[in-house]
């Protein structure tokens, strides 16, 4: 783990953190705030009830819980795919809580100022409630810059066919105009109510336009061309803290007890042989696509380490759907666990390839630790992230045709044994190499701290 200096000054100054209540944005928020902690920043956490982090892992930060009504809709998680219908809920069912929650933290009596309030881009409703009560607001952009980019340019409102496109349609495989890195068939994966994804996310990118300034957790290096382009549209100052989890690990805030069982079990692999397998903390998958992962997994030979969340196949509690003695074959060859300490996973010697869904976190996990990717994007910005990693890192091999056992064998041997993986390892090793720019992020924390020392962010009191 990289270490940052700590300041003492601007010791009087707090921050105020709302993370959206989901794993892949609370694991980010957090490690902001210890980033932030360690800059002499003072760090008070707004969270929703659902998914609660646990103060008692970070006993140096206040924690104040709101009301969110979360508990009316979380039986539908499993089984409602409009990922946006949960976001576009939360924006509605927090807001009284929150503007109380913020209101009395600000006219809390004491010596601290209250700097800004940073809050997840896909909470768009805050950036209101900030404006009336003249509190600078930063957004955290838990994605990458190039899922943003596309959001931008898709036409999700315009009511057009090409989110519907099937297999037989001659259209498939064809880039998309409005953003040619993309073939049609991986828009029809990021949402299954376009109309719904494009309220939410123009919510989300006027709302960033509106604020004092964009976290990003990226790295320049990764992204520098899309950077620029951003910095066009968004005339906002954009800050590239990223990779945080380089500088704070993500488990204080893991929602699922990590199984550190298996890392006795990878000190016994050879090196770069293991085959680490896991779709994210949201993604479900059918039973017959857990089937097909099964038999590819069985099909390749190698040592793997397979991550399945309870409840992640659909109509499963856990393994249930696994194929007959399928657990006997595998032996001490693989392992399944219900969830890992993912980052020591991947910086792990014997782990050779991460087979993953592409939520932001997991491919920046991977880079930095220079493992090179199969990829299975599901849903939202994942099947965006994964045409990054394919096409234009060129780190990793894209599942074309979804969970099928004859595509994921060629797959496998492509990362694992061909040339062309070796090369892919190679650039994801130098990518590795310019992920961690200690100078580079104290730059850009002196910067935001400069801005608010000014009162860049207008200044609150
Ligand atoms: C969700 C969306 O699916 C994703 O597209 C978006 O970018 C962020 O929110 P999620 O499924 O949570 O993502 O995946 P990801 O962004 O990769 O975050 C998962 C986090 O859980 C990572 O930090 C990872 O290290 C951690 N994890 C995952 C574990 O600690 N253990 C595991 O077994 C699996």
């Amino acid at each position: 783990m990289e270490t940052l200096g700590s300041v003492s000054t601007l010791r009087s100054r707090r921050i105020i953190l709302f993370p959206l209540p989901f794993q892949g944005h609370i694991n980010p928020m957090l490690q902001l705030a210890n980033i932030l902690h360690t800059r002499g920043f003072k760090i008070t956490i707004i969270h929703a009830e659902y998914n609660s982090p646990n103060p008692s892992n970070y006993p140096h930060f206040a924690f104040k819980p709101i009301k969110d009504r979360f508990s009316e809709i979380a039986d539908q998680l499993a089984t409602n795919r409009d990922g946006t219908y949960f976001a576009r809920y939360l924006n509605k069912s927090c807001v009284d809580s929150f503007i109380d929650c913020l209101a009395e933290l600000l006219a809390e009596p004491g010596e601290e100022r209250v700097a800004c309030v940073i809050t997840d881009a896909c909470f768009y409703f805050t950036q209101a409630v900030a404006d009336d009560l003249k509190l600078p607001r930063i957004v955290l952009r838990t994605s990458g810059l190039g899922c943003t980019l596309a959001c931008d340019a898709l036409p999700f409102c315009s009511k057009k066919a090409c989110f519907y496109l099937t297999k037989q349609d001659s259209d498939y495989e064809a880039s998309v105009p409005e953003f040619p890195l993309l073939k049609f068939k991986d828009i029809t994966n990021i949402t299954i109510n376009p109309q719904g994804m494009g309220d939410l996310t123009s919510n989300i990118l006027n709302q960033m336009r509106a604020s004092s300034g964009i976290i990003w957790n990226t790295f320049k290096e990764l992204e520098e061309s899309d950077l620029e382009t951003l910095s066009q549209d968004f005339q906002v100052p954009s800050f590239t803290l990223g990779p945080f989890h380089k500088y704070f690990p993500a488990s204080g805030s893991s929602l699922i007890e990590q199984d550190r069982t298996i890392l006795s079990w990878l000190d016994k692999q050879p090196p770069k042989s293991v085959v680490y397998v896991s779709f994210g903390s949201v993604a479900h998958i059918t039973k017959s696509e857990f089937q097909e992962v099964a038999h590819g997994l069985a099909n390749m030979g190698l040592p793997f380490l397979w991550v399945v969340r309870p409840g992640m196949v659909v109509g499963s509690e856990w393994l249930e759907a696994l194929p007959e003695k399928f657990l006997e074959r595998m032996g001490e060859r693989g392992r399944i666990v219900k969830w890992s300490p993912q980052q020591e996973v991947l910086a792990h010697p014997a782990t050779g390839c991460f087979w993953t869904h592409n939520g932001w976190n997991s491919t920046l996990e991977s880079i930095c630790e220079g493992v090179p990717m199969i990829c299975s994007p599901c849903l939202a910005d994942q099947p965006i992230n994964a045409r990054y990693v394919s096409d234009v890192w060129k780190i990793g091999v894209l599942l074309e045709d979804g969970f099928e056992r004859v595509g994921i064998k060629m797959a496998i041997k492509r990362v694992m044994m061909d040339k062309e993986g070796e090369e892919m390892r190679e650039r994801v090793s130098s990518l590795k190499e310019k992920s961690v720019n200690v100078w580079q992020i104290q730059w850009h924390v002196t910067k935001l701290q400069k801005q608010w020392s000014c009162g860049a962010f207008g200044d609150y009191m």
